[in-house]
């Protein structure tokens, strides 16, 4: 039986470490949604796109060609034969991912494809839309949320780039924030039926167990 993990949550909420912690647990295969966004993003930044212009996005959003590896040990993302798993993560492009997942073309595009590899067998993928959208019928869901500090602080740990402030960071991931959870195209929000687990107080590890937990009742 192919089953799916949906972890959800804001940015910085340590869904990718959590994500793929628990896909290595279960021996199951891993998705990061996010890249998949980054990904369309780049190409359109290379195309010379205007991705303030909806339409402009809207129209070339079928072009592009993504490919994903789902091993939580090496995780990657292609566009065309070019493995753009760095580029994706550039400051360029994590402005500019917002105005590009909330053309409803782009998600639909991305969706069907992230439907595709769901269907191969089970796997934990995290995103924003996941438990609501893509895969409404998993068994475990999960929102998993933080203080917007420690989410902050988390994400610059991450960028270690000393010219980079945690204030500029906490700025950017608030409006990166409020851009997907109010658009109108499959906002950031909670499923109903997702468990919230609020990582602020928790290890990495202790998220991961509750996940696993979660997993084992449920499935
Ligand atoms: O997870 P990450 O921060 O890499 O996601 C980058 C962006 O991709 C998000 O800010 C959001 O705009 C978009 N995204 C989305 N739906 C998903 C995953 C990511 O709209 N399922």
């Amino acid at each position: 039986m192919t089953l799916i993990i949906a972890m959800d949550g804001p940015s910085g909420s340590g869904k990718s470490s959590a994500a793929k912690g628990v896909a290595r647990a279960l021996g199951y295969r891993y998705l990061d949604t996010g890249a998949m966004y980054r990904a369309i993003t780049w190409w359109m930044l290379e195309q010379g796109v205007d991705v303030e212009d909806a339409a402009a996005v809207a129209a070339r959003a079928g072009e592009v060609r993504i490919q994903v590896s789902t091993d939580p040990d090496a995780p990657g993302i292609a566009v065309g034969d070019l493995d753009v798993s760095g580029p994706i993560r550039s400051r360029a492009v994590t402005a500019a991912v917002s105005a590009v997942s909330r053309v409803p073309e782009v998600r639909q595009v991305l969706v069907a494809l992230q439907r595709d590899i769901m269907a191969d067998g089970s796997i934990v993928a995290e995103g924003r839309d996941i438990g609501t959208v893509v895969a409404p019928e998993a068994p475990v869901k999960v929102f998993l949320t933080a203080s917007e500090e420690a989410r902050a602080l988390r994400r610059a740990k991450e960028i270690a780039d000393p010219a980079v402030s945690v204030e500029a960071t906490l700025a950017d991931q608030a409006r990166r924030d409020k851009l997907d959870s109010t658009r109108t195209a499959s906002p950031l929000t909670k499923a109903d039926d997702a468990v919230e687990i609020d990582s602020t107080e928790l290890g990495l590890d202790e998220v991961i167990d509750t996940v696993v937990r979660l997993v084992k009742e449920r499935v």
